[in-house]
């Protein structure tokens, strides 16, 4: 299939100009002024419109066995519905139940995702020790193309790596030129404050940001980024949510430490006011991990995103409908922990970032796939328009307004986060892999044309980092 976007405005990270961009074979084969028309090329008229890589999502859990139940969307319902909002590759998590081999939880989530629309990719998370999970480790980074390792900090009795695992862990990804990623919060402390709400009654969904206050993730953070200084490790954190990590990410960079920080969409635009709502169906559709906080806490998220101290932006698109968050009624610790949001974090992140001037539309990009890219080693074969990149492409209309609801969203389920918000900067065509798979509101993804993405390691920038600790 051959497209030629016609007259649109290219955004990559680093510069906005004007060009033509023909895609042929999955390929941005040329970029560039008033390119010729290949024959039988399908044009699409980009007038007015901006045309940027596809967005990137770092951060997904489609089909995932959690709490007792598995989420709404699978890999097919959930990358076309990150389809119909501009994002075109997804990178989920592998998370082996504890003693479960990690070579064979890979394995049955690579078959989960065959049915894929979009690209994607894993992070594989180490929740337990052992020499085989050290030899997988090896097979997964040189055989499978996974260069990055997730650590549960939180989830006591569970999935949580405590500090023995962590350092075992980070250590063999050092070796292997993986990057360690977390997801910050001092299990324990959510374990005892659980407990002791219950103890009160205090068995609502309210509760839930009790048991896991901002200096909860704070802590977790800074324990991460003192195991992988002394480790001289590179450290992602995930959904980073409050002043408090982000404080313990700012310190590290100012002290030349390579840490990376992702914002969840939501996180920057919704507040925990959300848990004070009377109706249960209300407020456990937010019960997620780490809560929604207040509002001071997005202030400081969105001056990270533009300080460069955060650097990503994701979704931890994590479905439930009402009836799976119904587990939770009588005791909050049981709602299952996750929420939605792959369909809509281009459009909040437009129109909460660069329609008030947080960012540019060059910073845009940065934060929705080109940082994403270089930081896991997919660039420049995704996050940017150039020759030779796949053909992912987002053609965005700036005036375009949207009203987020769970009533016209394609993702599954019975709930958005975003209910109601009226939104100014939306898609207007998706390209994936080279074939147009939106289009003003039609969806025409394909159930399974989504690739599994290899993600090199990162060889000799880690070989000189174990170098200098030796
Ligand atoms: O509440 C959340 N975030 N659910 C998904 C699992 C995780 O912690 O990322
Ligand atoms: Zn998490
Ligand atoms: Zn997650």
């Amino acid at each position: 299939m051959t497209i030629l976007i016609r007259g649109g405005t290219v955004v990559n990270a680093d510069r906005e100009f004007k060009a033509d961009v023909l895609c042929d074979n999955g390929k941005i084969i040329a970029v560039g002024d008033n390119l010729d028309v290949p024959a039988g090329a399908e044009i699409i008229d980009a007038g007015g419109l901006y045309v940027m890589p596809g967005g990137i999502d770092p951060h997904t859990h489609m089909q995932l066995p959690f709490m007792g139940t598995v989420t709404q969307d699978d890999f097919f319902t959930g990358t076309a519905a990150g389809l119909a909002g501009g994002t075109t590759s997804i990178i989920d998590f592998v998370i082996p139940n504890p003693q479960q081999s990690l070579m064979e939880a890979f394995n049955i989530w690579r078959g989960w995702a065959e049915k894929s629309a979009g690209d994607y990719s894993f992070h594989v998370a180490v929740t337990w020790w052992d020499e085989t999970v050290h030899s997988d480790m090896g097979k997964l980074v040189n055989e499978h193309g996974v260069n990055s390792f997730k650590h549960f900090m939180a989830y006591k009795n569970a999935i949580m790596a405590d500090d023995e695992i962590l350092v075992k862990s980070f250590s063999r990804a050092l070796e292997l030129g993986a990057i360690p990623t977390v997801h910050a919060e001092n299990g324990e402390l959510v374990y005892v404050l659980q407990q002791e709400l219950m103890k009160k009654g205090m068995t609502g969904p309210q509760s839930h940001p009790l048991s896991r206050p901002p200096m909860v993730e704070g802590e977790a953070a800074q324990r991460a980024i003192a195991i992988a200084n002394v480790l001289n490790t590179p450290l992602y954190i995930v959904h980073v949510s409050c002043q408090e990590s982000l404080d313990a990410i700012t310190r590290a960079r100012a002290h030349g430490q390579r840490v990376f920080g992702e914002v969840l969409a939501g996180h920057l635009v919704i507040d925990d006011s959300v848990y004070k709502n009377k109706d249960f169906a209300e407020a456990a559709g937010h019960v997620m991990s780490p809560p929604f906080r207040s509002s001071h806490h997005q202030e400081a998220l969105w001056q990270g995103l533009q300080g460069g101290n955060l650097h990503t932006t994701a979704t931890d698109h994590c479905t439930f409908c009402a009836a799976q968050k119904a587990a939770g009624k009588d005791d909050f610790t049981k709602i299952p922990n996750g929420c939605g949001g792959v369909e809509e974090r281009m459009m909040i992140l437009w129109d909460a970032g660069v329609n008030t001037g947080r960012l540019t539309p060059s910073e845009f990009v940065k934060v929705t796939s080109a940082n994403c890219a270089q930081i896991f080693n997919i660039y420049p074969r995704k996050g940017v328009i150039a020759e030779g990149a796949d053909a992912d492409i987002v053609l965005w209309d700036a005036a375009g307004t949207k009203t987020l609801s769970a009533k016209t969203q394609f993702s599954k389920g019975d709930f958005n986060v975003f209910e109601g918000r009226t939104v100014k900067g939306i898609p207007t065509h998706t390209i994936s892999g080279g074939k147009l798979v939106f289009k003003q509101g039609e969806l025409m993804a394909e159930m399974g044309a989504g690739r599994y993405i290899k993600r090199p390691s990162f060889s000799s920038m880690f070989q000189a980092l174990n170098k200098m600790r030796t």
